[in-house]
């Protein structure tokens, strides 16, 4: 076992409002999550990380907040948050929340107060200029769907800083008041008894943002700050954040100048998530490679968490411009299943054709390259998704439970989102009941392939590289190694059938033998004739050390 809990984790993301419905009234909620927990401990999730929970007007999916101290009414009580932490402890389960403190809603009593008068005291909690920025056009998040990042409130007679929607004002960190209220937010939810947080936006809370300044300084210290105040409230709580930024970048987000693990312990691995929808998209393992060598040693401590989808667009904006097209000609091929010029928002399976050798070797990659894996709902069973639904919606539809109308995930006529129901990926045929009797459903593969990651503590704990020998076309091998032993990858991301030579890496002591695959390829041997099917995949685990 690690010391660190998170590096064993595997953790699932979800909305409870699209997730199962209890009580009929269209939008999933609390007990309807508790009431499949055994579904998901079944499936092997040992964490649990929520998409906002908080009353919300809900303009921006709920990442748009009123009160940061309670759950929205519509999913449930603060009652039902407790048992739900309850029951999933039960489980062996814990439950991440979004923390999403970079702004609030413009509904949010501390807004409707800072902008009714300059003597509020919530005045200073937001950021104003009583004139028109000269950058009030830039740095914007969702272009097309957002003209400015300042603007002018009538009622404050000022202008207002957004880095996302105009309904989004920033929260001032100039503010001492600001950055003791969000301890007390996190203090709040850890004593209730959370396990951490996926903070939203990082890099924007740490930015001082001054009018007409560009770049603005940094406030990394604040991450040290908040680091300290979670692990003296509660010592193995998490703090895995949002930060989408140039490579270089990365190391202060997790470590201070002395480079100890100080800050935040998880950060989401953008970099390799780009880079392996574009080695996916061409068949090459190139840019992975590229991936494991260009982005920065972590410290003790540190970890990436890594995804193939999550709630928002893929985020191909680190690629270039020859790269996204490949990207986009292989996976979003029509304007309609692209967003904001730099992304895809579609579900993986429909990607892929909704090819199960392409879904399984993607996601055999993603589990067992470096970090600790994050899966989207429904990403278990190859849920589609719906394009006549606006922006972001198209991949947050509600999960599919049985053939039941609407998926079985409300008894209502009318839920929150409409179901799938299209001929390839309508609920009718991609549901929870079908898959979890059947052995040979993706289902039925997630379960096991988690299962041999729990028995294989190297990966994800140990350290993860790219092994350099030559090997053909299409080819990736790479290499966990932990206390616990070591293990080899086979990834073919090609059509071709080939032969791969690794007996390089074996020793005379080892005894390596296949622990999961795409087939039974037979006894391993000296590893010296690996066969491996076009888009195949091997686990092979060469030693296990004695008494681990
Ligand atoms: C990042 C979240 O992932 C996204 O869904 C949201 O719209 C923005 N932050 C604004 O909170």
């Amino acid at each position: 076992m690690s010391e660190y809990w998170y590096k064993e984790a595997v953790i699932y993301c979800l909305d409870v409002e699209t997730f199962a419905d209890s009580d009929g009234d269209g939008i999933g909620d609390l007990r309807g999550l508790i009431g499949r927990l055994d579904y998901l401990a079944r499936l092997g999730v040992t964490c649990l990380w929520l998409n906002p929970i908080h009353p919300s007007p809900g303009r921006d999916d709920g990442y748009d907040i009123t009160d940061f101290y309670t759950v929205d009414p519509r999913i449930g009580s603060l009652g039902d948050f407790a048992e739900l932490l309850h029951q999933a402890s039960n489980r062996g389960i814990r439950v991440m929340i979004d923390l999403v403190v970079n702004h609030t809603s413009d509904e949010h009593p501390w807004f409707r107060s800072a902008r009714s008068s300059p003597d509020s005291p919530y005045r200073d909690w937001y950021i104003w200029t009583d004139s028109e920025p000269p950058d009030r056009h830039q740095g914007m998040v969702f272009p097309g769907e957002q003209r400015e990042t300042w603007s002018y409130d009538r009622t404050a007679k000022a202008w207002f800083y957004h880095r996302f929607y105009d309904f989004q004002p920033d929260l001032n960190y100039h503010n001492p008041r600001v950055r003791e209220e969000v301890k007390k937010i996190m203090a709040f939810w850890l004593q209730l008894g959370v396990a951490g947080f996926r903070m939203d936006a990082v890099p924007f809370i740490i930015e001082l943002t001054e009018p007409g300044k560009n770049p603005c300084p940094m406030d990394f210290d604040f991450l040290t700050e908040l680091r300290q105040h979670v692990q003296w409230r509660r010592g193995d709580a998490v703090l895995l954040a949002e930060a989408n930024v140039e490579p270089d970048r990365l190391p202060g987000y997790f470590a201070d100048a002395g480079g100890s693990n100080s800050r935040l312990h998880m950060l989401f691995d953008f970099m390799l998530n780009g880079r392996l929808m574009l080695a996916l998209a061409r068949q090459d393992p190139e840019p992975i490679i590229e991936a494991l060598r260009d982005t920065p040693q972590l410290p003790r401590g540190g970890q990436w968490a890594t995804f193939l989808r999550n709630h928002d667009e893929i985020d191909l904006s680190r690629l270039t411009a020859e790269q996204r097209a490949d990207v986009f000609a292989a996976f979003g091929p029509d304007e309609n299943m692209r967003l904001y010029d730099r992304g895809i928002r579609r579900r993986l399976a429909p990607m892929l054709g909704g090819d199960r050798r392409r879904i399984e070797l993607a996601y055999s990659l993603q589990f067992t390259l470096r970090g600790t894996p994050v899966l989207r709902y429904g990403e278990e069973i190859g849920m589609g998704d719906d394009l006549a639904l606006p922006g972001r919606n198209s991949i947050r539809t509600p999960m599919q439970w049985s053939r039941a109308p609407n998926g079985g995930f409300t008894s209502a006529d009318e839920p929150i989102r409409p179901v799938v129901d299209s001929r390839d990926y309508g609920y009718q045929k991609v549901n929870v009941t079908a898959q979890r009797h059947d052995q040979d459903s993706l289902f039925g593969w997630f379960e096991r392939m988690i299962r041999t990651l729990r028995e294989s503590p190297e990966v994800s704990a140990g350290t993860c590289a790219h092994i350099d020998q030559k090997l053909p076309p299409g080819i990736l091998a790479h290499r966990a190694d932990g206390s616990t032993g070591t293990m080899v990858f086979l990834h073919n991301l090609g059509t071709d059938d080939v032969r791969v030579d690794l007996s390089e890496l074996y020793g005379e002591a080892d005894d390596p033998n296949q622990v999961f695959g795409d087939r039974d390829y037979g006894p391993v041997g000296r590893l010296d004739a690996l066969d491996l099917a076009g888009y195949g995949y091997r686990w092979i685990r060469l030693c296990r050390n004695p008494g681990t």
